[in-house]
């Protein structure tokens, strides 16, 4: 079962990527935990370049190229395989990153980058995507708090990280049956909790009717 986390700046995705991966693990599934951009050799290359801040004359349309070059490469490397396998894949942020900071926040096309989308997973989506939503300010101003690597989309406008979450938000609002919206401005053990029993009702859904 592919499973993707995804929210704002600062929604503490990565803290609790890891304790869910463990806790899974103790359930006895067999998990792979992974991120975008990155996750494979030829990824975390292209993550450094898109992460750059020395990189401010990078254009819109470069940088969502590289996300889904990245994408491409780690569909094909390491999550259909893994898929294949029968393991639970983790992976923090995937393709609903691009449509909502390229698509509403840099107001790309978006036909073109579901299409582009498709390309770079040949159709791969996640079974389940968590959504770990916060206000963008308070997102933010924690990112800082937890003295976390900045990035280049660190420094947008808080107005583009405002329609990022916007995005967010229509994503979920579309695709119901795919999509869990977690209240993230809570203690990281409240969260948890939360994300472990969606998860937990979720596997073993799939497990009695997979797809
Ligand atoms: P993170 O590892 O701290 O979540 O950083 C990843 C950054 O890359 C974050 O600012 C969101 C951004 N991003 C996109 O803009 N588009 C994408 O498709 C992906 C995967 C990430």
């Amino acid at each position: 079962m592919f499973i993707t986390l995804e929210g704002p700046e600062g929604s503490g995705k990565s803290s609790q990527i890891g304790l869910l991966a463990g806790f899974l693990r103790e359930q006895g599934y067999e998990v792979v935990q992974t991120r975008e951009p990155g996750g494979t050799r030829i990824g975390d290359q292209i993550r450094a370049c898109l992460h750059d801040v020395a990189n401010t004359e990078m254009t819109a349309v470069t940088e969502v190229l590289l996300y889904a070059a990245s994408r491409a490469q780690h569909v094909d490397e390491l999550i259909r395989p893994a898929l294949q396998a029968g393991k639970v894949v983790l992976c923090d942020r995937f393709a609903d990153s691009t449509i909502a900071y390229q698509g509403y926040g840099r107001g790309l096309n978006l036909d073109n980058l579901h299409t582009l989308t498709r390309i770079a997973t040949g159709g791969l989506k996640p079974d389940l995507t968590l959504l770990l939503d916060i206000d963008v300010e308070r997102g933010l101003a924690r990112r800082q708090v937890g003295g976390e690597e900045m990035n280049r989309l660190d420094l947008e406008a808080v107005t583009f990280h405002q329609r990022v979450r916007r995005g967010y938000h229509a994503l979920a609002a579309a695709e119901p049956g795919r999509w869990i919206t977690i209240d993230a401005d809570r203690p990281v053990d409240e969260v948890q909790v939360d994300l472990c029993t969606a998860v937990l009702a979720r596997l073993s859904r799939h497990q009695a009717n997979p797809a």
